[in-house]
């Protein structure tokens, strides 16, 4: 038995966040059967042998091994260690796990630093400084607008990209703590800092909305204290001010849509070393902000995961174009000796057009570029202050190219890939890479809609829809925390939960609007943290949030009939209009608005409960109960048909629960007519389609999920892998039948929402379900869907408490079920097609189709019924799938 996967507000070893009673949780890896948790001790120490303690939990009966509130009294500036040992049911007690750490940052200790900038767009900043005495450690905290890099020694600090980050910056700004001990030499040391534009300062936005920069500041500045603790006990501060020195840096560009332009000849690569001249600097001048707004950082590091290597094509038109294989957020870093003057361009794109070329007007005005001006010495460089979404790279500029000179590094926000899936079907393989690739895209700090035109915001429509699907691909519970900490400053300054946060929208007119489904993220986010990872705080820190969105609909149902209506965008991009390049889908706005008015009474209601709010916990009850009814009167016949005939209005209507008993058989009936009359093939758009799938599954038409999942021509989702996707599209038609492209004002190829299936792939075809009575994989259900359509489909989420799997295989007249049980948690297996038939389990026979298990490996063989897992969808004319 051994303690494991220590976490700490579920990041691993985390430094200089915002602490508030942190919570911890840990894994334990154990083999046995049914073998749980019966206590735990805690122990905290300032130093990582544990000589003394500043808290022990003493033994604590409980099999609680996941966020857990360390309610202690914190220092600023303090690295804690702590470990865990536990006990199991049988009341062996496990080793000491190894110590994991947290450390706390300045913790409102005022700043004595000042803001420091120069004249010039683009400056960089430095001071010498002298360490004479034997260091024991030495932190930097600091933070720069629009964004900032610190040097120590000529070495960049730390390993993050776009620091601060990006949040709504007229409410907070975010500095990081960075430890650099190593860096700091004995004798003279110097640090540095280059500043750059971000959507701090830089142009955000697009045409139509005005391009509008500056939207938070117009100058940029850089904030350090920087803490040496010399081993003699002593303690040396090294602050920004005015004896700072400042002159140009070598950028001519910085921009996130536009690039960067990095001048090599202008670059004096000693200058955040301490052998450099400053005698021709100017001194840095204080700008005035205020410090009030520096805050602990939320935001997880923005980190390079991976690189790429290139294949060189030259195109049709001759352009020598780099190919990386896939379509990803990053940048190219590569390695030249060009002489002195060559200007490398490189240009991103995502797609190659149909003859072959390189091509990027999807990028609107975005001019995704990077040029490096060559000073003729070797040197290897990447872009400091932007990033893109590429596949492709057109490099202009060099005569001869070597593509191993050339890299993509691919970036995103720090989270544990925590999920896998995959079945008979290659295809449907892709489709769930793709998912993951353009999670990945566009977990870039922000949840973004995509990573490569002038866009690049977080639309909380996408970040709502695609949620349930991230939270079992990935650890990203603090990754989330932020962007809801931002929607709820932003809520509160705008009344309701805007289009965007950070909300960079603002006065832009049309934008300034809640729309139903995006809005919506303030509750169906903080729930799902709650019930896939257990994370009780975030609904304490977003329940006036979750609230407020509530009671802003409830202040627009002005003639007190539950019925949210309005102006909304709706379907987003559905395919049911006869234009298959609208916006706009035609299922009524008013149902899509009220429905999810009852979703998110009913979601309030049952964070009231988990709180202990009683009162809330019955009033939002009965308001989501009364809203389904004004549903129904509105919008569903008294025999259960329900206006607008879309797929999405029908499947809304089922998945959100909407119905009575009696109407739903017909709906799903009109469902299947309407699929059918389709030609199987999904219409819906951000708002129908993560909710298709489950639907069709919950309703008895699992098979009718299959036909969907399996179609392969527009709109479908293997249409664009076979179309070649290595990520989700933004639009069913992104690329047409004949190679062209969808509409170039809005189409991206990395865009998640429609993602959003991957939630059914890992709670229905491989059937891993949460169970929000047992938050966090604690409890769980697991109820596989098999369909023939597959032959195998297996699923693993590494939870909370540990990895949880589920597969299943047909072979002839037998299918074989395996279900893999975490250390301390229970399962419900429920059997496909199983009723009355023997079962053998981990080769014994069992009676029955359904049993609660604990950990282990849990195999089962049987003949099953087919009734449903050989059911295909029967329509003429063509009655094949
Ligand atoms: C974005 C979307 C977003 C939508 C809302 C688009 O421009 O890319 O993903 O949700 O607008 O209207």
């Amino acid at each position: 038995m051994r303690v494991t996967r220590l976490r700490c507000d579920y990041m691993e070893n985390p430094v200089g966040f915002d602490f508030d009673r942190p919570q911890l949780g840990w894994q334990v890896i154990c083999d046995g059967r049914d073998k749980l948790q019966s206590a735990y001790r805690i122990q905290v120490s300032t130093s990582d042998d544990f000589g003394e303690t500043v808290y022990d939990s003493g033994n604590v009966m409980s099999s609680e091994s996941v966020a857990i509130r360390l309610d202690i009294p914190l220092s600023a500036r303090t690295r804690y260690y702590w470990r865990v040992r536990v006990w199991d049911e049988k009341d062996c007690m496990s080793d000491w796990s190894e110590a994991a750490f947290f450390e706390t940052a300045r913790m409102g200790e005022p700043w004595k630093a000042e803001w420091i900038g120069w004249t010039d767009e683009f400056p960089q900043l430095r001071r010498g400084f002298s360490v004479i005495k034997p260091v024991k450690s030495a932190r930097a905290y600091a933070c720069g607008v629009g964004m900032y890099v610190m040097f120590v020694n000529g070495e960049k600090a730390g390993n993050e990209y776009l620091t601060p980050n990006f949040n709504a910056y007229d409410s907070w700004l975010q500095y990081q703590t960075y430890d650099i001990t190593s860096l700091i030499q004995q004798g003279e040391n110097a640090i540095g800092a280059w500043l750059g534009n971000g959507y701090y300062k830089g142009r955000v936005n697009w045409p139509e909305v005005g391009y509008r920069d500056r939207i938070y500041g117009d100058k940029l500045a850089f904030i350090a204290e920087i803490t040496i603790e010399y081993e003699d006990g002593t303690r040396e501060v090294i602050i920004t001010d005015e004896s700072w020195s400042a002159t140009k840096s070598p950028f001519l560009r910085t921009e996130i849509y536009d690039g960067e332009i990095f001048d090599a000849q202008a670059y004096d690569r000693a200058w955040s070393r301490p052998s450099t001249d400053v005698s021709g600097w100017d001194k840095a001048i204080v700008v005035p902000i205020d410090k009030k707004l520096l805050h602990a950082r939320l935001s997880v590091p923005v980190v390079a995961y991976e690189s790429r290597p290139a294949k060189l094509i030259i195109t049709p038109k001759k352009e020598k174009v780099l190919d990386f294989g896939q379509n990803a957020a990053g940048f190219v870093r590569f390695k030249t000796r060009a002489k002195a003057g060559t200007r490398i361009h490189l240009q991103f794109g995502e797609e190659l057009n149909r003859n072959g070329n390189f091509y990027r007007d999807n990028m609107r005005t975005a001019l995704a570029e990077n040029i490096y001006i060559c000073d003729g010495r070797e040197a290897v460089y990447e872009p400091y202050f932007t990033f893109f979404g590429f596949r492709y790279c057109k490099v202009s500029g060099l005569d001869e190219i070597d593509a191993e000179d050339f890299e993509q590094v691919i970036i995103h926000s720090k989270m544990d890939l925590t999920g896998s899936f995959s079945c008979s079907d290659e295809r449907v393989n892709r489709l769930f890479l793709n998912a993951l690739w353009s999670q990945r895209s566009n977990f870039v700090d922000v949840p973004t809609d995509c990573p490569q035109r002038d866009e690049r915001m977080g639309w909380t429509g996408d970040a709502q829809v695609f949620c349930a699907t991230a939270v079992m691909n990935a650890d990203c519970d603090a990754f989330y925390r932020k962007f809801l900490y931002d929607l709820a400053f932003e809520q509160e300054k705008m009344g309701f939960v805007p289009v965007v946060v950070p909300f960079i929208l603002k006065n832009t007119g049309f934008w300034e609007i809640p729309t139903t489904g995006w809005g919506d993220a303030a509750t169906i986010m903080p729930w799902a943290m709650y019930v896939y990872y257990g994370d009780r705080a975030i609904l304490e820190r977003q329940y006036d949030s979750m609230k407020s969105w509530v009671e802003y609909m409830r202040s627009k149902d002005i003639d007190g009939k539950n019925l949210y209506g309005g102006f909304h965008i709706g379907d987003w991009v559905a395919q049911d209009t006869r234009d298959p390049d609208s916006f706009f889908g035609l299922t009524p706005v008013g149902l899509l608005a009220t429905a999810y008015y009852a979703l998110s009474s009913e979601i309030l209601s049952k964070a009231a409960k988990v709180l202990g709010k009683d009162g809330d916990a019955a009033e939002y009850a009965k308001l989501a109960k009364d809203i389904r009814e004004a549903f129904r009167n509105e919008y569903v016949s008294p025999a259960g048909r329900v206006v607008g005939e879309t797929q999405t209005a029908q499947v809304i209507a089922l998945y959100m629960n909407m119905l009575t008993d009696e109407q739903i058989p017909v709906t799903v009936e009109q469902l299947a007519n309407r699929l059918r009359s389709d030609n199987m093939h999904l219409t819906t758009g951000f708002l129908g389609t993560p909710c298709l799938c489950p639907a069709l599954s919950e309703c008895g038409l699992n098979e009718y999920a299959y036909a969907l999942l399996m179609q392969n021509t527009c709109p479908s989702w293997l249409y664009e892998v076979e179309k070649g996707a290595t990520t989700i599209w933004e639009r069913w038609n992104s690329i047409k039948e004949d190679g062209s492209f969808g509409p170039v004002k809005m189409n991206s190829f990395n865009h998640y929402a429609f993602g959003a299936v991957c939630e059914w792939l890992y709670r229905y075809v491989a059937g891993v379900n949460p169970d929000e009575r047992a938050p966090g994989f604690k409890i769980f259900t697991v109820r596989p869907m098999p369909n023939d359509a597959l032959s195998h489909a297996e699923a693993s989420i590494i939870t909370q408490y540990g990895e949880v799997k589920s597969g299943w295989k047909l072979e002839g007249k037998s299918i074989t079920v395996e279900v893999e049980i975490p250390f301390n948690t229970k399962a419900e297996i429920i059997l496909p097609d199983c009723d009355g038939k023997k079962v053998l389990e981990n080769g014994s026979s069992i009676e029955g189709s359904r049993f609660t298990r604990g950990s282990g490996s849990w195999t089962y063989t049987y003949e099953p019924t087919f009734e449903t897992i050989s059911r295909r969808v029967v329509f003429p004319p063509t009655p094949r799938i």
